[in-house]
C-alpha cells in the first residue's frame, strides 16, 4: 500500500542499511528535493549528516531565511551555508549572453559546493578520524528516467588549500527518492513536517534569478528583481492561484528603458514581465488566464513599490514557441 508513512519508514530503514554509521553531507538548493532527501537521511541517521546550502545570491526574497530558519527549525539538521554571492556576482560581471551566465553560475557552484565538501571532510577527519563517506541526492524517478537509470558515485576535488586530503574525495551516493514521482515527494515531505514554504514551492531555475535578468546581473538589479518577485508571489498566493499556475518567472528587461509618468515628474525605468504558466511537466506549457483584477493589483504595488519599475507586461506565449523562462 502506498502511504507516505510506509515509503518514510522503508526508506530510512534503507538508509540505515547503506550508511551505517558513516558519516554523510547534502546540498541543500532551496527546493522540494533536495529538501525532503535530507530530511529523509537525517530521521535515518541523524547527526551523521551535515548539509550544505550555497547562496549563491541569485536566490529570491526570502529563501535563505526558510531554509537557515524555519527548515532547519522543522528537521533538526546540521547546517552549514556558504556565503557566495560576491563570488558570483564576480563571475557574472560583464555577461550578458544566456549560455554564458549559465555556465558561470553552473561552474561556480560546483566549485563552491567543492570546497565547502572537501573542507567538511578535512574537519571530519581531523575531529575522529571517521571519513565522510556518503553524498545524498535528491534524484527523482523521472531523472532516473531520463539519464538511463544507473546508480553509483561522485567525486569531489579537493582543493590545494586542504591540507593531506586525496586529489579527489569519492562519494558513494545515497538516493533516497529514486522511485518516487514529484506529488509524491511532496507528500512525504509534509508528513515529515517540512515547512509548507519548501514543500509546496513552485520550481526554480538552479542558475536563479540569475537566468531572470536579461542583460548584465549585478546587486542593484538583483534586489528590484527580488522586490518585484516578492510581490507577484504573494499576490498570485493570496488569489488562490496557486494551485492553477506551475509557476511564474518575473523577468527584469534590465537593459530596456521605456518613458513613464508619476506625480508630476516623467520617469525612465525598466519594464517587468509576468510569466505565470500552466503545465504539467515543463516540456510544454500554456500562459495562464489570471484574473485581470488580480493582474492589475500586481501592476499597481510593483510600480507603486519599486522605483525603478514603471510598467509591467504579461507574456501571452505557450510553450512552444516559448520556453518557461526567458534565457
Ligand atoms: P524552460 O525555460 O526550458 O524551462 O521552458 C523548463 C523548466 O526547467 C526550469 N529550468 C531550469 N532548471 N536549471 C534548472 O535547474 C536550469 O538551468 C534551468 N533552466 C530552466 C524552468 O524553471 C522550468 O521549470
Amino acid at each position: 500500500d502506498w502511504t507516505s508513512e510506509n515509503v518514510i519508514a522503508q526508506q530510512v530503514e534503507r538508509i540505515r542499511a547503506q550508511i551505517g554509521d558513516k558519516k554523510v553531507i547534502c546540498g541543500l538548493s532551496g527546493g522540494v528535493d533536495s529538501a525532503v532527501a535530507a530530511a529523509l537521511v537525517h530521521k535515518a541517521v541523524g547527526d551523521q549528516l551535515t548539509c550544505v546550502f550555497v547562496d549563491h545570491g541569485l536566490l529570491r526574497a526570502d529563501e535563505r531565511r526558510q531554509v537557515e530558519q524555519d527548515y532547519v527549525a522543522s528537521t533538526g539538521v546540521r547546517l552549514v551555508t556558504v556565503d557566495a554571492a560576491d563570488r558570483f556576482l564576480g563571475q557574472l560581471a560583464g555577461l550578458t549572453d544566456p549560455e554564458a551566465k549559465r555556465k558561470a553560475i553552473g561552474h561556480e557552484f560546483i566549485r563552491t559546493f567543492e570546497q565547502a565538501a572537501a573542507d567538511l571532510v578535512a574537519e571530519a577527519a581531523s575531529e575522529d578520524g571517521e571519513p565522510i563517506r556518503f553524498l545524498v541526492q535528491g534524484t527523482l524517478y523521472p531523472d532516473v528516467v531520463e539519464s538511463g537509470g544507473g546508480t553509483g558515485t561522485a567525486n569531489i576535488k579537493s582543493h590545494h588549500n586542504v591540507g593531506g586530503l586525496p586529489e579527489d574525495i569519492e562519494f558513494e551516493l545515497v538516493e533516497p527518492l529514486r522511485t518516487l514521482f514529484k506529488d509524491e515527494v511532496r507528500a512525504i515531505g509534509r508528513e515529515l513536517g517540512l515547512p509548507e514554504v519548501i514543500v509546496g514551492r513552485q520550481p526554480f531555475p538552479g542558475p536563479g534569478l540569475g537566468i531572470r535578468i536579461i542583460g548584465e546581473v549585478t546587486a542593484e538589479r538583483l534586489e528590484i528583481l527580488r522586490r518585484a518577485d516578492r510581490i507577484a508571489r504573494e499576490e498570485l498566493s493570496r488569489a488562490g492561484l496557486d494551485e492553477e499556475i506551475w509557476q511564474c518567472p518575473v523577468v527584469l528587461l534590465a537593459d530596456v528603458r521605456s518613458v513613464g509618468v508619476q506625480g508630476d515628474g516623467r520617469t525612465y525605468g525598466h519594464p517587468i514581465v509576468l510569466r505565470p504558466v500552466s503545465s504539467e511537466d515543463a516540456m510544454t506549457a500554456d500562459w495562464t488566464r489570471v484574473p485581470y483584477d488580480v493582474l492589475s493589483h500586481i501592476s499597481n504595488r510593483i510600480t507603486n513599490e519599486v522605483d525603478e519599475v514603471n510598467r509591467v507586461v504579461l507574456d501571452i506565449t505557450s510553450k512552444p514557441p516559448g520556453t518557461i523562462e526567458w534565457e
